[in-house]
């Protein structure tokens, strides 16, 4: 039996390429800065049976009819938004992603964004950089409250549930939307079930932790922002689609809402002309929310177990469209 081919499209820890190693021959996009072309990964994808892709790649109706032989593709990331779940699963092909691996570290993250936005750390560094620190002064760059606020988490799901369970140490009253009750978080922390439109109103701090589909897809506009309180600090650390960018710059701008922390954007990577960049109650972050070592590589090697256990014959972890399974061969 010849060993499945497969094709990795960055460069990833080691721990995970040996996973692969073991069981498959290998090519890779061997790169930390640049992202495969397009026209690579097309023609790499075509003589693989299986790919370990990152977020950044299109899975679409083109990959699928470019990878004839592709039987699965292992994202690297919890989120699959970058794939066309339907057509892979009209092509066979099988669909996997890296759950409960990076939640501590990504709601780590939004607290950090949430703490950063709220006491203007970044501003403040800036602004001794320039040289523009004078005096202390009762009223100099005063912030947001954070102990005994209240935190409004959009998505209730395993990241969302843990940045809530982090308020429980600032003694926050915590608000939750998410699209099921959640009962266990309730019991857990004292979690409130609130509509959307209720949640914006009340919250000090909106997190927006709901994955990117077409439902979430622009869910926070102006409608939106113009429920929050000027005082609010609102945090993305999911999606950047999720939010429609140009009205988050007009709340910034014109103090609808008092400040933002931003891990993720419309149109990834942004350059140093984005809008949101001259506002100085803004923090932005390059999608660093599961960026660290550990946290990376045991997404890496969990990609790297579902690729190896689709290509041959194990039971797969984490299947997105598991009735690619049901089809057998
Ligand atoms: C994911 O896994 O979806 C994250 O966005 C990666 O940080």
């Amino acid at each position: 039996m010849p060993r499945p081919r497969a094709y990795i499209t960055r460069r990833i820890p080691h721990a995970a390429l040996e996973i692969v190693a073991a069981a498959c021959d290998y090519t890779l996009w061997d790169s930390d800065d640049q992202p495969v072309p397009r026209a690579v990964l097309l023609r790499e994808a075509a003589q693989a049976d299986g790919v370990l892709t990152m977020l950044s790649d299109k899975l679409d109706g083109e990959f699928a009819a470019a990878a004839p032989r592709c039987r699965v593709v292992a994202n690297m990331a919890v989120g699959y938004d970058n794939a066309d779940v339907p057509v892979l699963t009209a092509h066979g092909v099988l669909l996997t992603n890296t759950p409960g691996v990076l939640t501590d570290t990504t709601a780590d993250l939004a607290w950090a964004l949430l703490m950063a936005a709220a006491r203007r750390i970044v501003e403040g560094h800036k602004l001794i950089e320039a040289g523009g620190w004078k005096s202390w002064s009762p009223l100099f760059m005063v912030g947001q409250e954070i102990s005994g606020a209240t935190l409004g988490i959009v998505g209730a799901g395993r990241i969302g549930s843990a940045v809530a369970r982090r308020a429980r140490g600032f003694d926050m009253r915590v608000l939750y939307h998410n699209r099921h009750r959640a009962p266990a978080l309730e019991a857990e922390i004292g979690a409130e079930y609130h509509s959307f439109d209720d949640l914006l109103r009340a919250a000090d701090f909106v997190v927006v932790l709901v994955p990117l589909t077409a439902e979430t897809r622009g869910m926070v506009g102006a409608r939106e922002f113009a429920l929050m309180k000027p005082t609010t600090v609102f945090v993305n650390a999911a999606r950047g689609p999720i939010v429609q960018e140009q009205a988050l710059v007009a709340a910034l701008k014109h103090g609808q809402i008092a400040a933002a922390g931003l891990d993720v954007f419309e149109h990834e990577p942004i350059g140093a002309d984005h809008p949101l960049l001259g506002l100085p109650n803004v923090v932005v972050v390059p999608h660093i929310g599961s960026a660290t070592l550990a946290t990376r590589t045991r997404m890496a090697t969990t990609a790297a177990h579902n690729l190896v256990a689709a290509l041959t014959g194990q039971p797969v972890p984490n299947p997105v469209n598991p009735e690619v399974l049901g089809h057998g061969d």
